[in-house]
């Protein structure tokens, strides 16, 4: 299962499902959640004549409800949005509490006479208003922010994880909705994720005083937090030293354990480790030469794109990860490439750098009827990197039982551990 949410602008049309929904000027942006692609309810982003914004027409569709979804997509468009109070009205005031809302006076759009309102229940509608703390910060417009800090970090740029590289760092901040904390003089981050619960990330510095995880912790209880994730080895350290008042469990997370690899592994297929990614590799050869590789230059956008749109179709995979390769490819931060058969085009890896010894990979499709094809992709990567890194990190399996045996297959150099700590 996995969700997404897409965003219409104001006059934009909707998916003919929703067709009905309100499209008049009021309509600042509709979200509509989908999971697996297909639509599981919406809201609605509303900027009043009075200059005042509203979160609007918040469904969730009878079958899918008690999921965490409704909070998942008020989460995201509250924080998605650049607009700093947004008022919600409703009959339900409990359900947005628990999102941050407090119950507040009605706002001077409130007409109790309009229609609309009448055919609710005014005599029940409580006005609440959600205020965005000041101290999150959106990455995207505080890029300066940042760089205050990149020397900071440890390892360079490498600060979420193992596996924060530059790419990630606007990739993810669109997927895992992420925005910047800055206490004490240290980088923190608070994330939103759709249907996870949010978490808080220690960015690996050398040092982590007492007084500063004292403020980032309060400061998360505040943001209803309670754990952090993707928390590497390193950080571990840092945090088991912590004596503050918060008593932290460690746990490992398995699922998000990255698996490294050597490119010389991948360049030579040698030995009897490899055995079957040789027979593989010669197999699809014998049957499919010659294989074209046609490297990614940003004219070729279009045609990646598309070959992504149909595979994530096939895949059932939802709109979220479509939209994050296409952020990836109109702001120039990956390198990769297509392969083609004739004119067939039959799979695309996309990677960037992760630190100066480490190449990334951020997307791998395959069509599947083309057996071998991501043995070849993957020892063409290899040769490709070739004397450029050492090492090519695949991110995490998920906790998928396929994905997790198809990069075991691969003979990882290591496993890079990561741990969830709840506090
Ligand atoms: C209200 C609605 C959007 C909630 O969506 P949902 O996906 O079922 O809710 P979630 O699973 O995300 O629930 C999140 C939390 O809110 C609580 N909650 C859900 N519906 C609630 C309700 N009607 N009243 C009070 N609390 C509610 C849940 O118990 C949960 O609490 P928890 O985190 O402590 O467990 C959905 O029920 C719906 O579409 N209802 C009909 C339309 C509607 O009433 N819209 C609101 C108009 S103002």
């Amino acid at each position: 299962m996995t969700l997404g949410v897409k965003i219409f602008r104001g006059g934009e049309n909707l998916p003919p499902a929703i067709g009905w929904l309100e499209k008049e000027t009021a309509v600042d942006k509709t979200y509509v959640l989908y999971s697996d692609n297909t639509i599981v309810g919406w809201t609605q982003i509303l900027r009043h004549d009075t200059g005042q914004y509203e979160l609007g027409y918040l469904e969730i569709l009878p079958e899918h409800r008690g999921k965490k979804y409704g909070r998942a997509l008020t989460h995201f468009a509250l924080y998605e949005n650049t607009a700093r109070e947004i008022y919600a009205l409703t009959i339900i005031p409990e359900f947005f509490e628990k999102l941050g809302f407090v119950r507040t006076a009605y706002p001077p759009f409130v007409d109790h006479n309009d229609p609309e309102c009448q055919a609710c229940e005014p005599a029940r509608c409580a006005a609440l208003l959600f205020t965005k703390p000041a101290d999150l910060v959106r990455y995207g417009t505080e890029e300066k922010l940042l760089r205050k800090y990149e020397q900071d970090i440890v390892l360079g740029r490498n600060f979420m994880g193992s596996e924060f590289s530059a790419a990630n760092e606007k990739t993810w901040t669109y997927a895992e909705n992420i925005y910047f904390l800055e206490i004490a003089d240290f980088l923190f981050l608070a994330a939103y994720p759709l249907a996870e619960e949010p978490f808080g990330v220690v960015c690996p510095y050398r040092s982590l005083p007492d007084a500063a995880l004292d403020k980032y912790f309060a400061r998360l209880r505040e943001l209803n937090i309670h754990q952090l994730a993707y928390v590497n080895a390193q950080v571990c350290y840092l945090l088991h030293k912590y004596s503050g008042a918060p008593k932290l469990k460690f746990q490992e997370d398995r699922a998000n354990f990255d698996y490294l690899y050597k490119v010389s592994d991948f360049a030579a297929y040698g030995g009897a480790r490899f055995a079957d990614k040789r027979n593989r590799l010669k197999k699809f050869l014998r049957n499919n030469s010659p294989a074209e590789i046609i490297p990614y230059r940003p004219e070729l956008k279009e045609m990646f794109l598309n070959f992504a749109e149909k595979r994530f179709a096939a895949m059932q995979v939802g709109v979220i990860s479509l939209e994050v390769l296409k952020l990836g490819l109109e702001q120039n931060l990956y390198q990769g490439f297509l392969v083609k058969i004739g004119r067939a085009e039959i799979g695309l890896l996309l990677y960037s750098e992760l630190n100066p010894r480490t190449a990334i990979v951020h997307f791998e499709l395959i069509d599947e009827n083309y057996d071998g094809v991501a043995q070849f992709m993957n020892n063409y990567l290899g040769q490709a990197l070739s004397g450029r890194y050492t090492f090519i990190n695949r991110e995490q399996d998920l906790g998928i039982a396929g994905l997790r045996k198809s990069k075991l297959s691969y003979n990882p150099y290591r496993l890079v551990k990561k741990y969830a700590v709840t506090f």
